[in-house]
């Protein structure tokens, strides 16, 4: 199979792959790209892949599989050049980057978990994937992820009423994705099993970022990866709902230099330009 993934890419020094959310794309992480100052102050290496049929990376014809996602990081790592990361994804980008950690767990240096979660779906919640999946499709249009999501339960009370940029970029992005993205990634989602066991099983340095109003994936959840990982700091943002990295950059990038700082004290971490 071909590489299906667009990429994003600046900055140097030790890579951090940075995985999007559902329905948004690479350019979500515009402000890491552009921002994120790595341990010796210098622009951080930023690695910001747009998932299958996201931001105009071709969807390929295999069936739903957050799995098949982790794989192509991997390609993307070799095609990149880079034999181990820090990998790093917000929800969604989350899941695939507990997916890569199972699949592909010696190319970890760091893992970045922002706004996620190990747990797999309850019932309700894949039916619900399946209602919206088969929405979209149905309409050919992704409107109703826009009127079911936005502002609420994406970003919080204070992004909706103070950072009217957020939002609309965050609607911008949505608007974009295609339907049958949604609804592929949506079943992919569904699919998913528990992850908390392979995070047992990560010794590299972890960091868990939450935003204080989450409601998507809350503390509590932060905290449950939090406590299995072996080497893990929680970070929570005050202020921020579901969308942390965009709706509090300064405190994402932040919290995210710390965690390149802990990895490239790790013994044996390579120097990469
Ligand atoms: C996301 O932001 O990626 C989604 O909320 C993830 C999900 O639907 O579980």
């Amino acid at each position: 199979m071909t590489d299906r993934l667009s990429l994003l890419d600046s900055g140097t020094g030790t890579p951090l792959v940075l995985l999007h959310a559902f329905p948004l794309a690479a350019r979500m992480w515009q402000r890491q790209l552009a921002e994120l100052p790595g341990p010796d102050g210098t622009r951080a290496r930023v690695l910001a892949p747009d998932l299958r049929g996201f931001g105009g990376a071709p969807q390929g014809d295999e069936a739903p599989s957050l799995d098949l996602l982790a794989d192509d990081v991997a390609r993307l790592l070799d095609r990149a050049g880079v034999e181990r990361a820090v990998v790093g994804g917000l929800s969604m980008g989350g899941y695939v980057a507990m997916a890569f950690a199972r699949r592909h767990g010696d190319r970890l240096s760091g893992l970045l978990l922002a706004d996620t979660k190990a747990t797999p779906d309850t019932g309700q919640a894949r039916d619900n994937r399946e209602r919206i999946a088969r929405a979209v499709l149905a309409r050919d249009s992704v409107q109703l992820l826009l009127d079911e999501q936005l502002p609420h339960p994406q970003l919080s009370a204070v992004t909706a009423r103070e950072r009217p940029e957020v939002v609309r970029q965050v609607r911008e992005l949505m608007a974009q994705a295609s339907p049958a993205a949604v609804a592929w990634a949506q079943r992919a989602m569904a699919a998913r099993g528990d992850s908390l066991e392979v995070l047992a099983q990560v010794a590299v340095p972890a960091l868990v970022v939450v935003g204080e109003e989450d409601a998507i994936t809350p503390l509590a959840d932060a905290r449950a990866m939090t406590e299995v990982l072996a080497d893990a700091e929680l970070h929570t943002i005050p202020g921020a709902g579901h969308l942390t990295a965009l709706e509090d950059p300064a405190a994402f990038n932040a919290a995210a230099r710390s965690l390149l700082a802990r990895t490239a004290a790790e013994p044996g971490t390579p120097p990469q330009g």
